[in-house]
């Protein structure tokens, strides 16, 4: 009914080299291991993004994505790099709303909503993210803190636009910190997210979106989270750049 995903974020990692030899390790285990169903998308920094999309330009399975747009079309914007940009490398995804952006380069919802826009405008399809800090989930209030995250960036899309955006709840706390969402609290957030998504939108859409889960996701825990009704799959940050821990959460999707 809706897509199952894995997608991989590199981070600021890898030199050129380096990068364009994982992916051509993925690229070979999933062709090997891999269902021709399941999709991965692997979001590098870009530097790799125009060689990697050429790689990878006839698999059905894996696709590319980058990490980040500028919220400008073109330009003197010095040091930016454009949705446009990123399309003509062969890309077509962009991660949008990571907590590491929003935490270090000051991303609020206003921007975020501008670079969705930007990337839908220029056929790039966002994985957007939102999540809760340590502090919110602790204070009780973060289901309006999710709330707040999807409306002001997202909601704002007519259905068609929507159905291109991938989400990922991604909690902060557990991001690179070895500590997991339970399943259960994974699949209660997802739960949420999905009837928000059918409040503002309606429950066909809904039913629709791919909603991935990330924070410390491994070959471990992704069997009992990707178990989840509503979890689609990760968002995989560390464990993306092991070959082998990655292709091994990629099969465990359904
Ligand atoms: O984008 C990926 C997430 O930030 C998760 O990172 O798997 O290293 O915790 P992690």
């Amino acid at each position: 009914m809706r897509k199952k995903i894995v997608a991989g974020n590199w981070k600021m990692n890898l030199g050129y080299e380096e990068g364009i030899s994982l992916f051509s390790e993925i690229l070979n285990m999933v062709n090997d291991e891999a269902r021709g169903d399941q999709q991965v998308i692997v979001c590098s920094p870009f530097i790799h993004l125009h060689h990697i999309a050429k790689q990878s330009a006839n698999s059905a399975v894996v696709s590319v994505g980058a990490q980040n747009i500028s919220q400008h079309d073109a330009g003197a914007y010095t040091g930016e790099v454009s949705a446009k940009q990123v399309k003509s490398t062969g890309a077509d995804y962009v991660i949008l709303g990571h907590s590491e952006r929003r935490a270090y380069f000051a991303e609020d919802e206003k921007l975020l909503e501008i670079k969705v826009d930007q990337a839908l405008k220029n056929r790039l399809k966002p994985i957007f993210c939102i999540g809760e800090t340590k502090e919110e989930r602790e204070a009780g209030d973060f289901w309006d803190v999710l709330s707040k995250q999807l409306k002001e960036t997202v909601f704002h899309l007519s259905e068609e636009e929507f159905k291109q955006v991938v989400l990922a709840y991604e909690p902060v706390w557990a991001i690179g910190t070895g500590l997991t969402a339970t399943p259960e609290q994974a699949q209660e957030v997802h739960a949420f997210i999905r009837n928000e998504i059918a409040n503002n939108f309606d429950q066909e859409t809904a039913d629709a979106t791919t909603i991935l889960y990330g924070g410390s996701c491994n070959p471990k825990n992704a069997p009992d989270l990707f178990a989840q009704a509503d979890i689609d799959g990760g968002l995989i940050g560390g464990a993306s750049l092991k070959s082998r821990d990655f292709v091994d959460i990629i099969k465990v999707l359904n």
